[in-house]
């Protein structure tokens, strides 16, 4: 395994579901962390952890937040944009547009704010650094019922090859980062779907019959890898990790 200990790492959507996992096994292995959600980080506060709450949807807060986390450790070797949320789900023509809207603000405005503040921070420090912005295949295939989060991680990737274009000869990595199905608060959520809403919910609870899950800390492994292990550097911007072995 890769040595991460020492490193710094932000993630942001770090209370509970894969973000909590991500900081658990980080901070396992030495890193630093900075931590922020809208109600308490999965860590508190302590010599290695800034632990904040922070809505990425407010422009600004996550520029503050970078700030904070530099003047306690120096330079953000990772960050993480893990943040999102699922909701609405169900048939477009249901939906309210302001709903859809909301949804966008975080899903899609959070991970631009993210980016920007990562982005500023990498440019006033010099030096190098990778961005993790969290994708689905939502991204690549439709499904009835998500329209949200089927257009919402789409721009993510968009915006992730976007910002390779603009940053890689400023030393950022940037990748859209699929996790596979992690059993978290999300797929509990799908799984209480009726089909009328949801028609592909069979599927997710097949998943759930033969506990066909990565683990937290099994994305966190790869996410590292993928990040700081040059001999495992990805092609593209793009990465899904494998399905677990166990
Ligand atoms: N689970 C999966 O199978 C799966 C598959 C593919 C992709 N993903 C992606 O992986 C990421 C994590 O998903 P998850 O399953 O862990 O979701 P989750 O269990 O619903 O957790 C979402 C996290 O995001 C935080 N969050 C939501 N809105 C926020 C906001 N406005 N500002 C700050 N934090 C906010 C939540 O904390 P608060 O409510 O305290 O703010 C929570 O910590 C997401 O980007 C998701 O799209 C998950």
């Amino acid at each position: 395994m890769v040595d991460v200990n020492g490193r710094v790492a932000v993630i942001t959507g770090a209370s509970r579901g894969l973000g909590a996992g991500l900081a658990r096994h980080f901070a396992g292995r030495g890193m630093r962390l900075g931590l922020c959600a809208r109600s308490d980080p999965v860590l508190p506060g302590s010599d290695d952890v800034v632990a904040t709450s922070v809505d990425v949807a407010e422009a600004g807060a996550l520029d503050a937040f970078a700030a904070e986390v530099a003047g306690r450790f120096g330079a953000i070797d990772l960050w993480v944009n893990n943040a999102a949320v699922l909701e609405p789900i169900g048939p477009l023509r249901d939906t309210e547009a302001g709903d859809i809207a909301a949804h966008l603000a975080v899903n899609v405005m959070g991970v631009v704010h993210g980016t920007q503040a990562y982005i500023r921070h990498l440019r006033a420090r010099g030096g190098e650094g990778v961005l993790a912005n969290l994708s689905s295949g939502a991204a690549d295939h439709g499904y009835a019922g998500w329209a949200a989060y089927c257009a919402s991680k789409a721009a993510v990737d968009r915006l992730t090859e976007v910002t390779n274009l603009e940053e890689a000869d400023h030393g950022l990595r940037a990748y859209a980062f699929s996790p596979g199905v992690v059993d978290t608060d999300m797929q509990h959520l799908i799984r209480r779907c009726p089909p009328e809403r949801f028609p592909a919910v069979g599927r997710f609870l097949e998943l759930a019959r033969t506990q066909a899950f990565n683990s937290p800390a099994h994305v966190a492994t790869h996410l590292l890898a993928v990040a700081f292990d040059p001999a495992q550097r990805p092609g593209g911007y793009k990465v899904r990790v494998p399905n677990e072995v166990r």
